[in-house]
């Protein structure tokens, strides 16, 4: 196997788990900001969903065989699989920090794709780092505090 492709299959296990904990925080989040959250993790969940299927077949155009079992998934995958008690607040940072991890992941995969001349792989993980980075972005929007209200109130 290339070191491409072991890489690849560490991608899509962690791509798979973020996955699956976004969807997770879609169903159980609770609190004021419910409705902004559920659809903000619902979007992002199913962006996931697609670059999933993408990577797998990646996987299998180099002629490797996918894995695709939650027992590999979980040999294969860096990130914590979440926790359905956490508070909204809680959910954002976690899904935040994974994506940052999921980016670090894909780092090392989009190096070994260089080092074996493989365009196309590489093409494709410099685009899921993009993607990555601005659910984090929209992530981390969301936790920030509101210290100007006070200001703006004054102004007006
Ligand atoms: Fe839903």
């Amino acid at each position: 196997m290339s070191k491409t492709i072991e890489k690849l299959n560490h991608v899509l296990a962690d791509t798979y788990t973020l996955y699956l904990k976004t969807q997770n925080y879609h169903w159980n989040v609770t609190g004021p900001q419910f409705d902004t959250l559920h659809q903000l993790f619902g979007r992002q969940y199913a962006a996931l969903a697609l670059a999933i299927d993408e990577i797998a077949e990646r996987i299998r155009a180099l002629g490797a065989l996918a894995p695709a079992t939650y027992k590999e998934f979980e040999q294969l995958k860096s990130i914590g699989t979440g926790n359905s008690n956490y508070t909204a607040e809680e959910m954002v940072e976690c899904l935040y920090k994974s994506h940052k991890k999921v980016v670090e992941i894909i780092k090392a995969a989009l190096e070994a794709a260089e080092t074996e001349d493989d365009a196309f792989t590489a093409d494709m993980l410099t685009e899921r780092i993009g993607a990555h980075d601005k659910d984090a972005w929209m992530l981390a929007s969301t936790m920030k505090k509101t210290s100007k209200t006070t200001k703006l109130k004054e102004a007006s």
